[in-house]
């Protein structure tokens, strides 16, 4: 700068005297620490504060000894308002003059890292300008784990740490070697899911609250490379996770209606205890160093331009310390379609002022400088978005020098992915969620001997690699379909394979080549179900039967079989399968989501008994008649007076396909409770600190309410605790088998959840082993429900501890 001013200066004699003195003295060096530093080359760097850059060197933004807000404040004070405003989208371009690369913010990370969004490419390397280097690639496939909806069933938090953290390796290990540009991904999907319609409840954990909590903040703690219990293995992080989509936003395309322009109408009280605690536990627990806005409005205002749940609700209450980022063009329809800001200007204005930080697509770039010029938005504004957004990319050690050299996850090399150790991961994901639903008489599992017994396999989905996989998918390590993966446990030749459908849609069948084959064989496995095509990101289902003729092509396959037959189902959202269900000609029904790259071996271990399988549903599943109810209706909660049935297992009172938490195995297990600690609690008498005409009467019920906030947090964790669960396994073969906890109440109105799950834990028992498992309960947080408020608050009354078919009684007096 100093030499460029003397340059500036060369009219005046005098000048060039002093400048040439100035300019001698900086050459030989002798005043080094007031010399400013020499222009940065212009070329965009690979990454930002080069060591061998004495330039970017100095700055305080690349000193790691600083703490990161003094950093951020110091490099967006030397950023000028163009430089600021590019910032705001997901390709951030770079800034050579202070030694700033260009940055991807977009990249996904759902089951392994992902061919979708922007910042990751498994055919090439990233160039300096970030062009894609077509063919260069080291790293062709990742470790594709099961789709989120099966891993749940598994109710394995352990499990669901260890797969996310293979999954922040496997990044790192592309990133290192140029294959991805940036470290943010945009995982997990937490929203609830509310409707069995949904087309993106297979990327979610499924409908309970507390399930979607534990499984958002095990993945967020395995991603950022933090401990299972939420430790810091180091101070950078490894990854980071996205919390999405906040929040109530569980529609896509149903009859025409879309997540752009939807507007759910959301009640306090649902809002309170379903749809935002996993958004509370992500944060709180997870510590999340992203959250995305949904692209839906929330009781008519744009999730984006949202300032109670965006700055009031997750900084303010929940201490979100990370970036806000819209959802991919979530800005633009703020404006158009929803109108609900008035220009263009006012819909960025909108969402700076509510708090996001980040776009997900260009609109910003266009509008903010005139809604600035507008005095609609403010320089300040942007500088805390850009102070939030800075902070996630120093945090994750790119501000360090060379993160390939400096920081903890520089020596990750690309023989980390699809490692022996991730694939295993893969299979043990996949065989310990898938669920058996049926088996009647035993028929599962299949002898392996090699005996003359002949197989056929039929069914759509029986040889299909893609359908494995689900969506948010990246290229596979390797993967074995179904067919493949029990021909290997079948004599050569002796398998009788065919599709049955002409495609999952099964719009036509073959149903005499079909009826034929399944006559010849000892054994059928049919394998049906939905895929992509039926259920996706911007599709809904309107039904819940499986799709076209597949229902009537497993009724003439099972009628014609020698044997009941197995029926194998892969699909997200579940299925009407009440006909094969009630069928004693389907001897056997297994769910396997999209159980991913090894989901094929998986099923074929399962169904010839070298794998017991222990999978429970992490969804109700509904039957058809469930689709009278619009899918728009966000209501958690029945009103018997107008036959609204409500959702889920909580609250949904009718008729049912299979229960939340169902699922057999090739064992039984029993249950006892031999201690629960306290079983009588007296609100009122211990409630000292509150003054009694504080608690409101529910006058319907003659029941006392007490409000856990007045409770107070020393009195409710005074009132914790332990429920111990005898379990054991009382079949012939070992087994992994999550434990349920749920509470029950006998109180009968439309707004107490009918049951709730306030713990799990799986527990691995050999044939005749038993084991102790041990829940703390909290009362506050257990056995409460929101008031119409949307404050917590505990009844008095009668309450069980429920596992399985055994209860235990806990009394709640006022
Ligand atoms: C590289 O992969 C991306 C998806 O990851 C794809 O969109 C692109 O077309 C591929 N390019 C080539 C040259 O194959
Ligand atoms: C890589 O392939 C893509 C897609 O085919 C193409 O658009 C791009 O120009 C290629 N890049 C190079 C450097 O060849
Ligand atoms: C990065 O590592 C290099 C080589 O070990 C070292 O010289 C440099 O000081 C480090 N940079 C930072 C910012 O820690
Ligand atoms: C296989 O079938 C043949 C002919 O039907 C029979 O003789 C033989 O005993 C069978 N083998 C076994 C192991 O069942
Ligand atoms: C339940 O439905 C009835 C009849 O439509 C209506 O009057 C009442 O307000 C509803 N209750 C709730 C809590 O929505
Ligand atoms: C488990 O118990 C039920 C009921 O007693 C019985 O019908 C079933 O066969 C048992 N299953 C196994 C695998 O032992």
């Amino acid at each position: 700068m100093g030499a460029q001013k003397c340059e500036r200066a060369t009219h005046l004699p005098t000048t060039i005297i002093i400048c040439l003195i100035f300019t001698t003295i900086l050459q030989l060096g002798l005043v080094n620490s007031v010399i400013p530093p020499p222009p940065p080359p212009p070329q965009p760097p690979l990454f930002a504060c080069d060591s061998a850059n004495p330039h970017t060197k100095s700055y305080p933004f690349c000193n790691p000894q600083l703490p990161i807000n003094k950093r951020v404040k110091d490099l967006v004070s030397r950023l000028t308002l163009d430089e600021k405003i590019s910032q705001l989208t997901n390709s951030a371009p770079p800034i050579p003059r202070l030694g700033v690369p260009a940055y991807e913010w977009w990249s996904e990370s759902l089951h392994g890292v992902s061919r979708h969004g922007r910042g990751y490419r498994f055919n090439g390397t990233f160039a300096k300008d970030g062009s894609v280097l077509n063919g260069t690639a080291t790293v062709k496939a990742a470790t594709m784990f099961p789709q989120i909806i099966l891993t749940a069933s598994s109710f394995d938090s352990q499990l669901w740490y260890r797969i996310a953290k293979a999954i922040a390796t496997e990044a790192r290990a592309m990133y290192n070697v140029g294959q991805g540009k940036g470290l943010t991904f945009w995982a997990p999907n937490i929203n609830i899911f509310r409707d069995p319609r949904w087309g993106r409840g297979q990327e979610t954990p499924g409908e309970d609250p507390l399930l979607t909590s534990t499984y958002g903040v095990s993945y967020v703690r395995g991603l950022q490379g933090y401990t299972f219990h939420g430790d810091k293995i180091s101070d950078r992080l490894q990854a980071s996770a996205c919390c999405k989509h906040f929040t109530a936003h569980d529609l896509d395309n149903w009859h025409g209606i879309t997540r752009f322009t939807f507007d759910a109408e959301v009640s306090k009280q649902d809002l309170a205890d379903t749809f935002q605690p996993p958004f509370q536990s992500c944060v709180e627990q997870g510590h999340a160093s992203s959250i995305m806005c949904a692209y839906n409005r929330v009781n008519g205002i744009p999730s984006c331009a949202h300032q109670d749940f965006l700055t009031d609700t997750a900084r303010g209450k929940w201490h979100f310390d990370g970036y806000i980022v819209s959802d991919c063009n979530a800005v633009p329809i703020i404006y158009e379609p929803q109108k609900y800001a008035k220009t263009p200007e006012d819909a960025v204005a909108a969402v700076l002022s509510a708090g996001m930080d980040l776009e997900c697509g260009p609109y910003t770039q266009t509008y903010t400088k005139s809604a600035i010029n507008q005095k609609k938005v403010t320089e300040k504004q942007i500088d805390r978005a850009l102070k939030n957004s800075f902070s996630v990319r120093m945090r994750l050690g790119l501000f360090d020098g060379d993160p390939r050299i400096n920081g903890s996850f520089g020596k990750i090399g690309p023989e980390q992915v699809c490692s022996e150790e991730h694939q295993n991961l893969a299979l043990e994901a996949a065989q310990n969620s898938i669920v058996l639903l049926k088996n009647n008489n035993n028929l599962l599992p299949l002898s392996k001997s090699k005996t003359n017994s002949t197989l056929a396999v039929i069914g759509p989905n029986a040889d299909s690699l893609e359908v494995l996989l689900g969506n948010y998918e990246g290229f596979p390590c390797k993967s074995t379909t179904i067919l493949q993966a029990l021909q290997s446990y079948v004599e050569m030749g002796t398998i009788k394979y065919h599709s049955g459908c002409n495609a999952v849609e099964c719009s036509s069948v073959e149903v005499e080549q079909v009826v034929e084959i399944a006559k010849e064989v000892d054994y059928v496995v049919m394998v049906m179900g939905l895929d992509q095509t039926q259920e996706r990101e911007k599709l809904d289902r309107v039904d819940l039967v499986l799709p076209g003729m597949q229902q009537s092509l497993i009724a003439s396959v099972a009628e014609a079989a020698k044997k009941p037959i197995v029926l194998v189902l892969l699909c997200g959202g579940p299925v009407d399968v009440s006909l094969s269900r009630d069928d004693n000609k389907v001897g056997s029904i297994l769910w396997a989501g999209y159980p991913g790259e090894a989901g094929g071996l998986a099923l074929a271990k399962i169904i010839f008994g070298d794998h017991n399988p222990g999978g429970k549903l992490p969804i109700t599943w509904y039957p058809q008649d469930f689709t009278e109810v619009p899918m728009t209706d966000m209501r958690m909660r029945p009103n018997k007076s107008s036959g609204y049935p409500g959702r889920t297992y909580r609250f949904y009172q009718g008729k049912k396909v299979y229960e939340f938490g169902y699922g057999l195995s090739y064992s039984n297990y029993s249950y006892k409770f031999t201690s629960v600690t306290r079983d009588k609690f007296s609100l009122n008498q211990e409630f000292t600190s509150v003054s009694r005409d504080k608690i409101s009467l529910n006058q319907e019920s003659d029941v006392n309410q007490f409000l856990v906030s007045q409770l107070g947090t020393q009195f409710c964790d005074k009132q914790k605790f332990s429920a111990v669960v005898r379990v054991k396994n009382t079949g012939k073969i070992a087994g992994k088998h999550p434990v349920l906890l749920f509470v029950r109440t006998d109180l009968q109105n439309d707004e107490t959840p009918m049951k709730q799950l306030i713990g799990f834990e799986s527990v691995n028992l050999n044939a005749e082993q038993e084991s102790e498992v041990e829940f703390s309960v909290s009362p506050c947080e257990h056995l409460s429900k929101a008031n119409k408020d949307g404050e917590m608050v505990i009844d008095n009354g009668v309450y069980f501890l429920v596992v399985g078919e055994e209860a235990y009684q806990i009394n709640v007096a006022a």
